[in-house]
């Protein structure tokens, strides 16, 4: 039986990624390490780790509340969307490597992420 798994983890890739959460004054302070599963957003994995990560559109691409730099292999993700893309132009804090997280779907490796200080929503209610 063993055998059967050491083939089977040869064969297929794990589809799981870590990801690394710099610290966040509100949302983690001290920090976060998790994996995401197939198929799941970094959003997503947040979300089920306990962080609340804001995603005011549902995670539908239509907000820019779950926006995230990846400070830490950016160029392995998958490719934004043009509608991605015009999205986070209208994000707080938009640097070269910015996604939203909901549209991110890592598939294998280590990403170190930030979450941006505020949100676009913030923004407008605080300030
Ligand atoms: S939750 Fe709105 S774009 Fe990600």
């Amino acid at each position: 039986m063993r055998r059967l798994f050491v083939v089977a983890e040869k064969v297929l890739p794990s589809e799981m990624a870590t990801i690394k959460l710099l610290p966040h004054s509100e949302l983690c302070p001290g920090g976060a390490e998790f994996e995401t599963r197939a198929d799941e957003s970094i959003c997503e994995a947040a979300l089920r780790e306990g962080i609340k990560i804001e995603h005011a559109c549902e995670m539908s691409c239509a907000c820019t509340t779950c926006h995230i730099i990846v400070r830490e292999g950016f160029s392995e993700l998958n490719d934004a969307s043009e509608t991605e893309e015009d999205m986070l132009d209208k994000a707080w804090g938009l640097e070269p490597n910015s996604r939203l997280s909901c549209q991110t779907f890592p598939i294998e490796g280590i990403y170190t992420v930030e979450l941006p200080k505020y949100t676009i929503n913030q923004v407008s209610e605080d300030h």
